[in-house]
């Protein structure tokens, strides 16, 4: 198979610093542009990263000569790449009208931001989870005059420690799900030797973050009708969302309540079981297994654990009875892989495998 060619917009920010390392010899893309802002642009991407790589390992050697293109000359980029992937900070409306001009440029937009999260005809993708919401894609290509152009985006990080796990049990039930996210500070672009204030500290606030922990999930077990996707009714979530001094993974610890009250056993082994898509197709970034479950007391542990299935895996521990609902439990995932770009590289991949990404005539 002849490798896609991939771009990234937002490549010298932490998220674009993650795709980078992980299209590093990936099997179905190859890396031919990098963007960012008019700051870096012009700059190799060696110098425009300096003193901000924030990776452990080091920039490889074939993208350090590479040069930088401002993100907003969507004619230059494009036409270097089949599609690309998107994870720049700048205003909502900004964004929205900057990954719909690639789209229109006939180059797909595999997204990080939230600006298209919840654009009816925008799958927000969990490959496991629910690979048939692409199916609206045809209907947005419709509304964007586009031929191989469209958006596709990945959900919020924090919900992706939880979503995975409720999903195999949706079924029983779910009536209400109570959760509180322990999040780690990579999720703000940060490392402790530019967060020093969270040593020693948990910070009770991240901006906007129990809003999409609450209502991203909805879109993720919603149908599609009409060319749209109309969200779930039901459960109902309650969300906080916790900053502390972890580096990366976010931590979830859960309560839920179900119309017909499930086994223990049944659960786990619901868990255990649970395989998607990327799992059937053999995608290059799909972890075996999807859900890993411990019996030990004190796992997962957000240093112990996160790294399972490359980062790909969710984790899941502690499921016990509750006074108040039914079960609570804990779950992990790792923010800027499961959570960020090693979500859009499995989405990507899945794209690629059903014919949604290709290479440009
Ligand atoms: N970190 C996570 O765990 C995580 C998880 C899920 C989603 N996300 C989302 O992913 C996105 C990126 O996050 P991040 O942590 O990587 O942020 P970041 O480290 O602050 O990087 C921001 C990137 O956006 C670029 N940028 C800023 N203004 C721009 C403009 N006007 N035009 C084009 N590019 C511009 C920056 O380029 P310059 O270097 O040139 O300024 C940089 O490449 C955010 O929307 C974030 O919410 C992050």
């Amino acid at each position: 198979m002849k490798k896609l060619r991939a771009g990234i917009l937002g490549a010298t920010g932490m998220v674009g610093q993650r795709f980078i390392l992980l299209l590093q010899d990936h099997p179905y893309f190859e890396l031919t542009m990098l963007a960012a802002s008019a700051k870096s642009a012009g700059q190799s991407y060696e110098r425009a990263v300096e003193g901000r790589w924030k990776m452990s390992s080091p920039i490889p050697e074939q993208v350090k000569a590479m040069r930088v293109f401002d993100a907003s000359d969507v004619e230059a980029c494009a036409e270097k790449c089949d599609f690309v992937f998107s994870a720049v900070v700048m205003q909502k409306d900004e964004l929205k009208a900057l990954e719909e001009a690639y789209a229109k440029a006939e180059t797909p937009v595999v997204s990080n931001n939230s600006a298209h999260r919840f654009t009816p005809d925008v799958p927000m993708l969990i490959p496991e989870l629910n690979p048939e919401h692409t199916d609206v894609i045809a209907a947005q290509k419709a509304r964007l005059h586009t031929k191989n152009g469209f958006i596709a985006v990945k959900p919020n990080c924090s919900i992706q420690g939880y979503v995975p796990l409720l999903t195999p049990l949706m079924d029983f039930g779910i009536e209400s799900v109570a959760v509180t996210t322990y999040q780690a500070i990579s999720g703000a672009g940060k490392t402790f030797a530019d967060f020093p204030e969270i040593l020693d500290n948990v910070i009770p606030y991240i901006g906007g973050e129990e809003e999409k922990s609450e209502q991203e999930p909805l879109k993720i077990w919603g149908k599609v009708e009409n060319g749209e996707i109309v969200p779930a009714k039901s459960p109902v979530i309650t969300a906080q969302c916790l900053r502390v001094p972890v580096s990366d993974g976010h931590m979830a610890a859960v309560f839920v309540k179900f119309a017909h009250k499930p086994e223990k056993d049944e659960i786990i082994r619901r868990w255990r079981a649970f395989a998607g898509e990327p799992q059937r197709l053999d995608l290059p970034s799909a972890p075996k297994p999807f859900i890993t479950y411990f019996d030990e007391p004190d796992r997962p542990q957000t240093g112990l654990d996160r790294d399972l299935g490359r980062g790909m895996g969710v984790c899941a521990g502690r499921l016990r009875p509750d006074s108040l609902f039914d079960y609570k439990f804990i779950g992990l995932s790792h923010n800027t892989l499961r959570g960020a770009a090693g979500g859009a590289v499995l989405s990507a991949e899945y794209l690629c495998r059903k014919g949604f990404l290709k290479e440009k005539e």
